[in-house]
């Protein structure tokens, strides 16, 4: 059961005590009444709040295997909890000096992982804002221009041009859920688009655009190219690498020749939610930034990261987390490389289970960690001649008889896919609805690989009903 060696009582005291020290070196003063609360206080309130958190999946357990969700690694947990009794603001080397220093060092290792020698970066709240950021400064390059994205894309980016005011325009995926080059060719051959975002990992089916393509095809017609890694960007560390777990190097070794990335560390990067990133390749971006802020920016004139980015006050305590991390699992082949390669093959040896099951049919094959899969039912529950309305049911009836599960629970995702999706995959399905909801699992524990056998066996279990 335990995820790590970490004792994380010990560190987590360790934390305050370190807080407390710094703290002491300055002189005493006295508490106003207005904050007081007593233990006796505090312990009502706080049995209350702990109950109240039993009312959460089980995110930490390998048979978890649903959404994109884990706990953060106990060094993250360590470091934000520590920075946090500082409650230091990243806007300004004046709200937080020490973890703003630490954020340029992260942002640097995140683009020496995407080989990018030159870059402007910085820390975001989010995977959304993130992208918003990249397709912000896409807009003050290209204005009056559009953005394309790939059909399978975040839906974030469609409501995020909607926010900037820009047409963005859905491209045609292939039969693999890659944004197709020849669509995006007839679209650019149009003139309206101004930026292309990439996605390498899409959120639905874990798919890799082909990132040397599009970057061919962008540049051919002078459009900008922004890499939406925000799930994938970390799978960057298997590119090239020996053994069942390497990745093809083509579309990771592109993101360097783009214009810019996203990450989020909240996602793969063993981190708690508040922690995403965007990278751009030319630092002459920041001055689309450029503001006047009479109250702040006063103890330095090195650059403050609220000078190149739209947020104001963020997490100093997000960045202290990623930076501990990173200290003992750097973003590298033999660092965070490990977990990733695990999850993978996770992925890759769960598929095989699939493809052997005369119950279970693999949607399409994974290509990150990310497994979409569906019950081979019939409509009596019963293998047979199968129907989208057939796979959507047992589908649906799969996710919660696995949630309700007592003995041997498991908790999977859905994922809606239209007709025309599973008619391009398997097109001897019946289309006698317009889509089916199949199973997705994200196996992004590195847990999950010792896990397989058995969670395969429950899901079988759970298609005979
Ligand atoms: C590819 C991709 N882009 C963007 C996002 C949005 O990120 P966030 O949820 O951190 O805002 C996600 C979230 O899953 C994603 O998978």
């Amino acid at each position: 059961m335990m995820r790590s060696d970490v004792d994380l009582q010990h560190w987590l005291s360790a934390g305050v005590a370190a807080v407390e020290d710094w703290q002491g070196s300055f002189s005493p003063f006295a508490g106003h009444p207005s904050l007081r609360v007593s233990d006796a206080q505090l312990a009502s309130a706080f049995e209350a709040f702990t109950e109240r958190l039993g009312d959460n999946y089980p995110f930490f357990h390998p048979f978890y295997a649903g959404q994109m969700l884990k706990p953060p690694h106990p060094a993250a947990v360590v470091g934000y909890l520590t920075a946090m009794l500082i409650n230091p603001n990243n806007h300004a080397l004046d709200g937080g000096p020490a973890t703003a220093r630490m954020e340029k060092e992260v942002v640097a290792q995140l683009a020496g992982m995407f080989g990018l020698g030159t870059h402007l970066g910085h820390l975001t709240t989010s995977g959304t804002i993130a992208n918003l950021e990249a397709l912000y400064i896409a807009r003050e390059l290209h204005p009056g221009s559009g953005v394309a994205y790939s059909e399978e894309a975040h839906y974030t980016h469609g409501r995020m041009c909607g926010v900037l005011g820009i047409e963005g325009t859905p491209v045609a995926a292939d039969s693999a859920g890659r944004l197709d080059p020849a669509a995006l060719e007839d679209l650019l051959a149009t003139g309206r688009i101004g930026t292309v975002v990439a996605t390498t990992g899409t959120t639905g089916l874990g798919a890799i655009d082909p990132v040397p393509e599009v970057l061919a095809v962008a540049r051919r017609h002078g459009v900008r190219v922004h890499v939406d890694a925000a799930y994938g960007g970390f799978f960057t560390l298997l590119a090239g690498g020996a053994g069942r777990a390497g990745l093809d190097e083509a579309p990771w070794r592109a993101i360097a020749g783009c214009d810019s990335v996203v990450v989020d560390p909240h996602k793969h990067g063993l981190q708690p939610y508040g922690c995403g990133a965007v990278l751009f390749r030319d630092p002459e971006v920041g001055r689309f930034y450029r503001h006047d802020s009479p109250y702040t920016y006063f103890t330095s004139d090195e650059l403050h990261l609220g000078e190149i980015s739209l947020e104001c006050s963020r997490a100093g305590a997000a960045a202290a987390a990623l930076w501990l991390t990173f200290q003992l699992l750097p973003p590298t082949p033999d660092g965070l490389g490990q977990v990733l390669a695990a999850c993978r093959r996770a992925a890759l040896d769960w598929s095989e289970l699939i493809e052997d099951s005369g119950r279970l049919a693999l949607f399409q094959p994974p290509e990150l960690d990310i497994v979409c899969y569906f019950p081979m039912a019939g409509p009596s529950g019963r293998t047979g001649a199968l129907s989208l309305s057939a796979i959507d049911d047992a589908s649906g009836r799969m996710l919660a008889a696995g949630m309700a599960d007592r003995a041997e629970p498991v908790f999977l995702s859905t994922l809606q896919v239209p007709a025309s999706g599973f008619a391009r995959r398997h097109p001897g399905i019946a289309a006698d609805r317009d889509g089916a909801r199949v199973l997705r699992s994200v196996l992004m524990k590195p847990e999950a690989e010792n896990y397989v056998p058995e969670l395969h066996a429950r899901i079988e279990r759970l298609v005979a009903g």
